[in-house]
């Protein structure tokens, strides 16, 4: 049967996890958002606020609604609250020892219909429900950041997963107001495999010393007709994510235009990752912020 979805849990509350928190509950779930210790729910929860502040501040939402979609969310940092939820996403750093330990834990929490799903950018969906219980309700549920505003949710199957999940999850992500694609687990899936290899090539291109950061964003831009250009977007994924898709894709390929350019590995060494850090390609008034300095 089709599972139905009242009771979401969101575990991980960084940039995506509080932007999907905002999703479910603007589409009217009831949503668990947890994160690994109280101050982080409450850093998770200050996220939220501000999104939805934004919008009000906008005209774009009233303040009585603003509030509906936060009284919808309950934060917390303790999984043992998540028994009654019907479907569980986790966004927490690309680790898989962290994920299938989140998967195992919630094995014991959850009931046997409750539907597991991973925001994974890079790692294999394969490996994260083979190390489950129950790898016939683990499913891939990617969004794009910002999660509030982009369209696409990648469905990411597996040879293990049931149709009924799959079908249940893509209804969702269009209850949701999202366009789901369904794809098969392999190395970056489809979106990534096509946009981090364009990211690479375009560092490459930078880092050779032969265009601007500016122009190369420009020509990105203005010339391929994308919102952002190349360097702006990596700094707005985060280095490190690009980064680690870079590795995923080249173990899978080992073409050396997959392998991540040196000055991407470099940046994320000295701890650049782009906007939440507040460095990166640019230099940004302050972590978090997508104003360059
Ligand atoms: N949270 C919520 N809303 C946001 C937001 C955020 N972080 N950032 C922007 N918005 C909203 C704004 O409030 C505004 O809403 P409105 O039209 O209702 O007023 C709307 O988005 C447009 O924002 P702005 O006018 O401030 O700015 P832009 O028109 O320049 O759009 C952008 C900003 C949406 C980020 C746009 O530049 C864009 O789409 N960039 C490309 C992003 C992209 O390609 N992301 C995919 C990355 S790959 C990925 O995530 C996968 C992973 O696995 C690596």
């Amino acid at each position: 049967m089709t599972p139905q979805f009242r009771t979401v849990a969101v575990i991980g509350l960084g940039t995506m996890g509080a932007g999907i928190v905002e999703v479910f509950a603007k589409a009217g779930l009831q949503v668990y958002a947890v994160d690994g210790s109280d101050e982080l729910a409450q850093r998770g929860r200050g996220f939220v606020t501000t999104s939805l502040g934004r919008a009000v501040s906008k005209g774009k939402l009233e303040q009585t609604a603003a509030d509906e979609v936060l009284g919808r969310i309950t934060f917390t940092s303790e999984l043992t609250d998540l028994a009654d939820a019907d479907l569980v996403i986790e966004a927490v750093p690309e680790k898989l020892e962290i994920k299938q330990s989140i998967f195992s834990r919630l094995d014991e929490i959850v009931s046997a219909d409750a539907v597991l799903a991973s925001n994974t950018s890079s790692l294999s969906l394969t490996r994260i429900a083979a190390g489950t219980k129950h790898p016939r309700r683990v499913v891939g549920m990617h969004f794009f950041n910002p999660a509030p505003v982009l369209a696409l949710v990648e469905v990411i199957t597996t040879l293990l997963v049931s149709q009924e999940v799959v079908d249940g999850v893509r209804d969702l992500a269009i209850r949701l107001g999202k366009k789901p694609v369904v794809v098969g687990d392999r190395a970056g899936f489809v979106a990534n495999a096509l946009l981090i290899t364009y990211l690479a090539r375009a560092i490459r291109l930078y880092e050779n010393g032969r265009v601007s950061r500016e122009d190369l964003d420009n020509a990105g831009r203005i010339g391929i007709g994308l919102p952002m250009g190349p360097l702006t977007l990596s700094d707005l994924i985060g280095l490190d994510v690009v980064k680690e898709v870079c590795d995923v894709l080249y173990a899978a390929t080992k073409r050396p235009s997959d392998a991540p350019p040196a000055l991407l590995t470099n940046l994320v060494t000295a701890g650049r990752l782009g906007r939440k850090t507040g460095h990166g390609f640019y230099e940004y008034d302050k972590p978090g912020s997508g104003t360059v300095a």
